[in-house]
């Protein structure tokens, strides 16, 4: 269609994520408005400053990331006022952000998934006890709805156990214990393109600190990302394959990147699914995409065009 769109780029929040949204939205905003887009910035601190923003915008290019940004809040505001919006809607962005939820689904319908101990208000010292006869060391203990690693810790020692998950407790309001599975890390997105989703190359991230927590993830040189990841053919295809499952179970759209570990079993064991993953300078999906050949102003295009769901769906 020769009529333009306006389209407004979402950044900031109230999320702890808020400092990697504004890095997202300003890479966005400046890509899209160089490439002779009509754009507006809109950086907001609450759903208020959102829906006094959002008039006169055609579609929203959502670079939020975490809380009501990334939860499926905002896609419900977006569906009742009727404005389309990148990726996935509500139901899909409430169960990804949910890691219980989501490792529940994959693992009921055959994915791997490093085994799981959920907190049940049983008092933290006796789900540490339990977790660790569960699930050996080192183990690793994460809020059930965060990003960026936020709260994410790898448990070596015995002793560490109850304070690291007190104060993850205390900070986020949830905790979980998970099976630390030695192996690579990997990352995989999926990227809706003229109708057909297709799974962009495998990045593996090699970072210099003990796991890809958030200093590895945002600060440059900390961490070696790989694309497409040196690894065999068939292990290619099944850790694709397994991502593009992933993002199907939950009935993502659009775009998703999908966080996996390689056992040393060559078993690819989902981490969870981003359904905003981070377009940042140091982020992963522009780089898988650039692998496949993918500007990252027709990235965005693409991820602009996931907005019109009817017209695709
Ligand atoms: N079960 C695990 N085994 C080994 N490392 C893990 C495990 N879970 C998380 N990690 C490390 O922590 C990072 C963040 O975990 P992830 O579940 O992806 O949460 P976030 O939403 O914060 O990115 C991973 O990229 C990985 O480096
Ligand atoms: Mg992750």
């Amino acid at each position: 269609m020769a009529e333009r769109k306006t389209v407004v780029v979402i950044a900031g929040g109230d999320s702890p994520e808020r400092a990697v949204s504004l890095s997202s939205g300003t890479q966005v905003y400046a890509a899209l408005a160089q490439a002779g887009h009509t754009v507006r910035w809109l950086e907001i601190s609450s759903l208020d400053d959102l829906v006094q923003g959002l008039p006169g915008a055609d579609v929203a290019f959502n670079c939020l990331h975490g809380g009501s940004g990334e939860d499926g809040t905002i896609q419900v505001l977006f569906e009742v006022l009727d404005l389309p919006y990148v990726g996935s809607g509500p139901q899909a962005s409430a169960l990804a952000m949910d890691k219980l939820k989501s490792k529940a689904i994959f693992a009921s319908k055959g994915l791997a998934v490093p085994k799981a101990h959920p907190y049940r208000g049983e008092g933290i010292e006796s789900f540490s006890r339990s977790a660790r006869a569960a699930l050996g060391l080192p183990l690793v203990l994460k809020p059930c709805n965060q990003g960026s690693s936020l709260g994410v810790a790898v448990i070596e020692e015995e002793s560490e156990l109850v304070p690291a998950a007190s104060s993850i407790f205390a900070e986020f309001g949830s905790v979980f214990a998970e099976q630390f599975i030695p192996g690579r890390e990997l990352t995989v997105s999926v990227l809706l393109q003229d109708g057909v989703e297709r799974v962009l190359p495998v990045v593996e991230l090699v970072p210099k600190h003990r796991f890809y927590d958030y200093e590895a993830k945002y600060t440059e040189g900390v961490t070696d990302h790989v694309t497409p990841a040196p690894l065999d053919a068939e292990t290619t295809q099944r850790v694709k394959e397994a991502g593009l499952a992933a993002h199907r179970m939950l009935g993502c759209y659009g775009f998703s990147r999908v966080d996996l570990r390689l056992g040393q079993d060559g078993v690819p064991y989902i981490l969870e699914v981003n359904t905003l993953p981070g377009i940042t300078p140091t982020s992963n999906l522009p780089a898988a995409a650039a692998a496949a050949g993918i500007p990252f102003v027709r990235l965005l295009e693409f991820m602009l065009e996931s907005a019109f769901k009817e017209d695709s769906a």
